[in-house]
């Protein structure tokens, strides 16, 4: 069968989930490709019909963010892959996997629902674990090295039971449960209001910034940019983040603060290089 995988993945959890289910793919014989949903050398426009039209099944996997799905996949999904899906005969079948550090909430429903929506058949939906990679919420950080091998190998496993489910075409939808439902939908209404509070917490300590670039760079939604001033460049953000945390996690000199907590960088270490093999050019070539 021809397999394709489209991600987001803010800062590699959900890159290394897909990894791990592409390499079962391909283990099992299946012609598998992943392509990260912030390419920018690739023109949907032309690519994705000749994709869809090639594929048997495609995968579409993300972050949980406040049991919703990232902006900018929800964005993808509906702008640009909604606009080329054809009819529920001729579609290729889809699943979906989140990744969360606790708790998804219903968000793999979600999706499944905006799928259906526009003509695919989607069968499989779950959640896998990985690490947080949010260290304003320290208690939730994994940091111990034998902890973290035993999450991503609970999530290796819980990815090619996935796939087997997919190939047996055998339904497995998580999170249908009142109580998850209730719970999520308030986790959703106030994310909402947190990320409009965090976009307003962003700061940048122009005085450890060495104006390397790596930040306005790797941003997924081009928020960040160098502005010059009278003074000394300064580090501008814009109003489009979507609070993936990259920028906030990956500056190398911990420049970059949300919420004045975490200028403590002890206290609040950054969430990088946990994901083995990561490293920022995986999501921006796929
Ligand atoms: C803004 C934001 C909100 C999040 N909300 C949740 C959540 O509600 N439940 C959860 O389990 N994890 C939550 N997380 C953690 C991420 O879902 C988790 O670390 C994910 O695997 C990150 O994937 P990535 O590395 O591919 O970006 C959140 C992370 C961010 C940045
Ligand atoms: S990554 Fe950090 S040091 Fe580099 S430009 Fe951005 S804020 Fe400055
Ligand atoms: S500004 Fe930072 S947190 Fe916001 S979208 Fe860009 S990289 Fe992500």
């Amino acid at each position: 069968m021809k397999v394709a995988l489209f991600f987001f993945s803010g800062t590699g959890n959900t890159w290394k989930i897909t990894e791990y289910i592409k390499s079962y793919l391909i283990e099992l014989g299946h012609d598998t490709h992943s392509y990260s949903i912030e390419r920018k050398d690739l023109n949907w426009d032309e690519f994705l019909p000749e994709v869809l039209s090639e594929s048997d099944i495609i995968g579409i996997g993300y972050p949980v963010y406040g049991s919703d799905i990232p902006i900018i996949m929800k964005d993808w999904v509906k702008e640009i892959l909604c606009k080329y899906s054809k009819d529920k005969k001729n579609n290729p079948r889809a699943f979906v996997y989140d990744t969360m550090a606790m708790f998804s909430g219903d968000t793999p429903l979600i999706m499944r629902r905006r799928l259906k929506k526009c003509g695919f058949k989607v069968k499989q939906a779950i959640n896998i674990r990985t690490l947080c990679n949010i260290p304003q919420m320290p208690r939730l950080m994994v940091w111990e090295e034998e902890k973290q091998k035993e999450i991503f190998n609970k999530a290796e496993i819980k990815g090619k039971k996935l796939i087997d489910k997919v190939i047996e075409n055998k339904k497995w939808v998580m999170r249908r449960d009142p109580f998850t439902r209730i719970v999520a939908i308030i986790q959703r209404v106030s994310l909402r209001a947190e990320i409009n509070l965090a976009r307003k917490m962003f700061e940048f300590d122009m005085d450890k910034c060495t104006l390397c670039g790596i930040c306005v760079d790797n941003c997924p939604v081009d928020n960040l940019s160098i502005e010059e001033t009278e003074d000394k460049p300064k580090i501008s953000y814009g109003p489009d983040c979507i609070v993936c945390m990259r920028c906030f996690n990956s500056c190398p000199q911990d420049a970059i603060i949300v919420m004045k907590r975490t200028r403590d960088t002890e206290k609040y270490r950054r969430f990088r290089g946990q994901v083995p093999g990561f490293n920022l050019s995986k999501v921006k070539k796929g």
